[in-house]
């Protein structure tokens, strides 16, 4: 392979646009692909369609370098990503038509010696789908083509960092094609690159949100006992976690997001018989987010038995996390959307959107100063310390005090 090899990256979403601004940053040409003419276009002003930080200084960067191009139609290279969306479809199982889609796509730009590597989340055996659907239509290929499958596991609000500095697994349809993803992502990551196989790599992305989703629901079952027993259950969690070899979680309104929320399902989906308690997780999750309506709804319902009036109810967050603006699979917002559905009068609150992105929104202090019942729903870093007004129903389910 070239001593800097040219790149596709196929989807500019929130994975591969950083990813393909890291990669120009390194002096690597890049060809961005993504179906959605608006994000070409964006991305080729050298601005940016998420949030995420310092992202928009280094894609204005390697932009004005002439380093990264997007475009709607993959160019031929030596190397290509795919980062793609990969959601559940039916009875959560794996809706696989984006990667097939994209792959599809690159098929007649390939190039004897091309390296295509998956960074999607997939399911078991994805990496080698791919591989057969490329040898169906090239079967020339065969011989000369390297496949490999490198999961990411950055978080949300600190990707640049993190897609720099964390150990990565990287597994190889063959050896040769561990080799050379290994060496390509060399080029931009300095974190530890673990060699395997390519199903080996796919299960490790997988298990390591299921065993996040465990770690929460347990968190959420807590709180739900917690709440029965009228025990404080941050006071509570704080003081277990003293004992040196215990580790829990804080519980929230559920459990969202591109990834926790819908991975799990990928092990249950394939491996239904023994994977009890990685679904009963995901129920559990799901459970806690319908057990926030019901207190809300409880708290409307003792305040129109009090005052004779319909409360207005403050949703306070709607994204899936603190501290960013991503409403994919988002507790808060199925809750903010359930209790509007139900006829509520509800003033939704995200500090991290703007009215340009989505209608309805107010300010934090408006909906504090005009709700009968606040309902904290996302623990961002603009809820802390508020000042609690008084005689208002203040429901805290995210542990902001
Ligand atoms: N967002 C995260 O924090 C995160 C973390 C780890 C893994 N992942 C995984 O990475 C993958 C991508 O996630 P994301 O958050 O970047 O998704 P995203 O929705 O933000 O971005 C995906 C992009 O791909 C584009 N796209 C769809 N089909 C395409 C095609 N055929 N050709 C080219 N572009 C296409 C979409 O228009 C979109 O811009 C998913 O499998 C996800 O599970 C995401």
């Amino acid at each position: 392979m070239a001593d800097k090899p040219t790149v596709v990256m196929m989807g500019l979403g929130y994975i591969g646009l950083p990813t393909a601004a890291l990669i120009a940053s390194r002096g690597l040409q890049v060809t961005g692909v993504d179906i959605h003419q608006k994000v070409v276009d964006t991305i080729n002003r050298g601005e940016i369609h998420i949030v995420e930080p310092d992202l928009d200084g280094l894609v204005h960067h390697v932009v004005h370098k002439g380093l990264l191009t997007a475009t709607t139609e993959p160019v031929s290279a030596d190397v290509y990503l795919i980062a793609v969306p990969t959601p559940f479809k039916g009875d959560h199982e794996p809706d696989l038509s984006f990667v097939l889609a994209a792959t599809k796509k690159i098929i007649p730009t390939l190039k004897k010696g091309a390296l295509v590597i998956l960074e999607s989340t997939s399911p078991v055996g994805t990496t080698r789908k791919m591989q057969n659907l490329i040898i169906k239509e090239r079967p020339e290929l065969k011989e000369e083509l390297y496949v490999a499958y490198c999961p990411e596991r950055v978080l949300p609000g600190n990707v640049l960092h993190e897609l720099k500095h964390n150990d990565r697994a990287i597994g190889g349809i063959c050896p040769e094609s561990t080799k050379k993803a290994i060496a390509f992502y060399k080029h931009f990551v300095v974190g530890d690159l673990h060699p395997t196989n390519a199903k080996t790599a796919e299960m490790v992305k997988l298990v390591e949100n299921a065993s996040r989703d465990n770690q929460i629901a347990f968190a959420n079952e807590l709180s739900m006992i917690c709440d029965q027993a009228d025990i404080d259950v941050w006071e509570l969690i704080e003081l277990a976690n003293k004992h040196p070899r215990v580790n829990i979680l804080r519980p929230g309104t559920g459990v969202g997001g591109h990834c926790i929320a819908v991975d799990p399902w990928f092990i249950v989906s394939e491996f239904p018989e023994h994977s009890q308690i990685i679904r009963k997780a995901r129920e559990i999750n799901n459970y806690k987010t319908q057990w926030v309506i019901e207190k809300i709804k409880n708290a409307a319902l003792r305040f129109e038995a009090d005052t004779n009036k319909k409360p207005v109810i403050a949703c306070m967050g709607l994204a899936f996390k603190p501290d960013i603006d991503d409403l994919r699979e988002s507790p808060a917002l199925f809750v903010t959307e359930s209790l509007i559905a139900e006829g509520f009068n509800v003033l939704q609150v995200e500090p991290n959107l703007s009215n340009g992105n989505r209608e309805g929104l107010v300010e934090t202090a408006h909906a504090i100063d005009n709700a009968d019942i606040i309902a904290f729903l996302v623990g961002h870093k603009e809820f802390k310390n508020l000042e609690a007004p008084k005689g208002k129903t203040i429901i805290d389910f995210v542990g902001l005090r």
